[in-house]
C-alpha cells in the first residue's frame, strides 16, 4: 500500500514536469522579449504580494511611554532650614508658636479628663534599649527630637538618662497621638471618647507622674508637617530618634525630613531595623538613606545609627 502511493506520487510529479517544460519552452517563448516579459510581470506580482503580507502581519510598533522622572525629584525634601535658634531658646520658640505662649502642661489634667487618664500607664518597645545612653553620653545633646513617642517610654527614659548626666536638654516628642488602626485591640484601657482617643493626655500624665513636664515638651502633629515646621522655625537637633511609620514610604520621607534639622556632628538614630513589619519597609529606608548621603549604617539591636 506504501508502495504503491509512492509509485503514484512520483508518475504525478513527473507530468506536472512536463506540463512546465512545454509552457516555458523555446518553442512557445521564441524571443528574450518574452522572457523578460513573464520575468518582469511574476516579479511585480512577488512584491507586491510580500508587502502586502508584511504590512498585514508586522505589530505595530510602539515607542515605551515617557516615564522618565529626574532623580532629584525622588529625593527633594526642604533641606534648607531657618538659621538655628539657639537651644535655650527651642522651648519658648515652640510653645510661641505652637502652644500660645503657655505650656499645653499648665492646669494638666483638665477636670473632664481625670477619671479617663490611668495614675501612669507606659508601655514601650526597645524604649531603654542600650543604645540610648551611648548616644546620650556621646552627643550630650541640648535638644533631642524624638519622631514617634507613643506613651513616652522611650523619652523618660532619654530624660531620666539627660538628668542623671547634668545636661540641661529639650526633648520634643512628635507624634499625633492617634497610634495606629487597632491600637487599641491591645490597649483597651486607654480611653476613647467619640473616636478621640486619649493618647496625648495619657502620654502627658505620664510625663507628668515622671516629674519632666520642663524637659519634655509634646508636638501633637503627623510627622511630615511637625518637622517641616521645625525647620522653618530654625529648631535643629543633636539627636534625633526616629520611631514613627514602619513602611518604607512613612520611614524614608521620616529621615528624610529629620536629617534636614540635624545640627553638624549631630547623630539620628531609629527603631526596628530588623522588624519584618511592612516589608522591612524600615531597613529599606534606612539604607537607601545611608547609600544616598554616603553614610554608614550601625545596627545596634534592634536600632540603627548612621554615622
Ligand atoms: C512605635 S510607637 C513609638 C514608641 C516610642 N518611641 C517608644 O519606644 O516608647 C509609634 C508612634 O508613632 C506615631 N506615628 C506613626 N505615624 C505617625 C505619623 N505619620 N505622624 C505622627 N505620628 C505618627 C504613632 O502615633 C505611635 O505613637
Amino acid at each position: 500500500m506504501k508502495e504503491e502511493n509512492h509509485l503514484h506520487q512520483q508518475s504525478l510529479l513527473h507530468l506536472r514536469k512536463i506540463q512546465l517544460q512545454h509552457l516555458f519552452s523555446p518553442k512557445k517563448l521564441n524571443s528574450a522579449t518574452t522572457y523578460l516579459f513573464f520575468f518582469a510581470v511574476a516579479y511585480a506580482l512577488g512584491f507586491l504580494s510580500s508587502y502586502t503580507i508584511i504590512q498585514q502581519t508586522t505589530p505595530q510598533l510602539q515607542s515605551p511611554p515617557q516615564t522618565h522622572i529626574s532623580d532629584s525629584e525622588l529625593f527633594r525634601f526642604n533641606s534648607t532650614c531657618a538659621d538655628p535658634v539657639p537651644s535655650k531658646l527651642v522651648r519658648q520658640t515652640l510653645l510661641d508658636r505652637l502652644f500660645n505662649g503657655s505650656s499645653p502642661f499648665d492646669a494638666f489634667p483638665p477636670p473632664h479628663a481625670v477619671s479617663l487618664l490611668r495614675q501612669k500607664r507606659i508601655k514601650g518597645w526597645g524604649s531603654t534599649g542600650a543604645v540610648f545612653e551611648t548616644l546620650i553620653r556621646r552627643v550630650k545633646p541640648r535638644t533631642i527630637v524624638e519622631v514617634g513617642s507613643f506613651l513616652g517610654a522611650s523619652a523618660i527614659h532619654m530624660a531620666e538618662l539627660t538628668r542623671r548626666l547634668g545636661l540641661k536638654t529639650q526633648i520634643l516628642c512628635i507624634d499625633d497621638f492617634r497610634g495606629w488602626p487597632r491600637f487599641r485591640d491591645r490597649f483597651r484601657d486607654i480611653k476613647m471618647i467619640n473616636g478621640d482617643v486619649m493618647l496625648m493626655y495619657q502620654f502627658m500624665q505620664n510625663v507628668a507622674q515622671s516629674n519632666f513636664t520642663e524637659v519634655i515638651l509634646p508636638v501633637p502633629f503627623s510627622t511630615g508637617s511637625a518637622l517641616a515646621q521645625l525647620c522653618d522655625l530654625g529648631v535643629h537637633a543633636d539627636l534625633i530618634e526616629v520611631d514613627a511609620g514602619h513602611d518604607f514610604h512613612s520611614a524614608w520621607a521620616d529621615i528624610n525630613r529629620a536629617y534636614s534639622i540635624l545640627r553638624p556632628g549631630g547623630v539620628i538614630f531609629g527603631h526596628d531595623y530588623y522588624t519584618a513589619a511592612d516589608n522591612r519597609g524600615v531597613r529599606r529606608a534606612v539604607n537607601l538613606f545611608a547609600k544616598v548621603k554616603g553614610l554608614k549604617v550601625i545596627p545596634d539591636g534592634q536600632h540603627w545609627v548612621l554615622a
